[in-house]
């Protein structure tokens, strides 16, 4: 378990075990790769940030992170596993989140996305994401470059 805390100086907490946390969180996050390149939203508030959000009721964690990416980049997942969760206890809220990794296997153009302007592509995650201000606060704590790294040894051993 690895302790640190976010942009907003709220406690965090990340395992990849099998969810250390909470059976059942109610929030989602899914690093994705569409042809080789990270697959982002571009929210319309919080700026640059892998898609994510909330279980709806009567849907399993994993179908709201399908659902999420599509509503939110056009992208239709090929295959999605969970990898890990964390905890952020905040000044009033405490949540649980579950991280995915998934595999988009097509982009479709939708006319709405939702909370976002929809999917941004980047072949390389830039080392300034924690100040630049195109990035979402979600982006800016080191939930992100653990993430990344476990999904990079995933990748390296399949
Ligand atoms: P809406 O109900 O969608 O308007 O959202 P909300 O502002 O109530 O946010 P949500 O319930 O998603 O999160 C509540 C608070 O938890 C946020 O204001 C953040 O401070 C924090 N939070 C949510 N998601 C994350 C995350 O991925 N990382 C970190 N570090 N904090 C988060």
């Amino acid at each position: 378990m690895k302790t640190f805390y976010d942009y907003y100086n709220n406690k965090v907490q990340l395992s990849f075990d099998n969810h250390p946390f909470d059976p059942e969180p109610r929030h989602v996050w899914v690093i994705c790769r569409f042809e080789e390149k990270w697959l982002l939203t571009k929210h319309k508030n919080r700026g640059l940030e892998f898609p994510g959000g909330k279980v709806e009721k009567n849907e399993t964690p994993e179908e709201a992170a399908i659902r999420e990416v599509w509503e939110e980049t056009g992208g239709e997942v090929a295959h999605i596993e969970y990898i890990g969760q964390y905890y952020v206890s905040g000044k009033r809220e405490q949540l649980a989140k579950n991280i995915y990794f998934a595999t988009v296997k097509a982009l479709q153009k939708q006319d709405n996305y939702f909370e976002t302007e929809g999917p941004v592509l980047l072949e390389q995650l830039p080392a300034t994401i924690k100040t630049d201000e195109m990035y979402s606060f979600i982006m800016k704590d080191d939930v992100l470059s653990h993430s990344i790294q476990h999904v990079q040894q995933m990748l390296e051993n399949a």
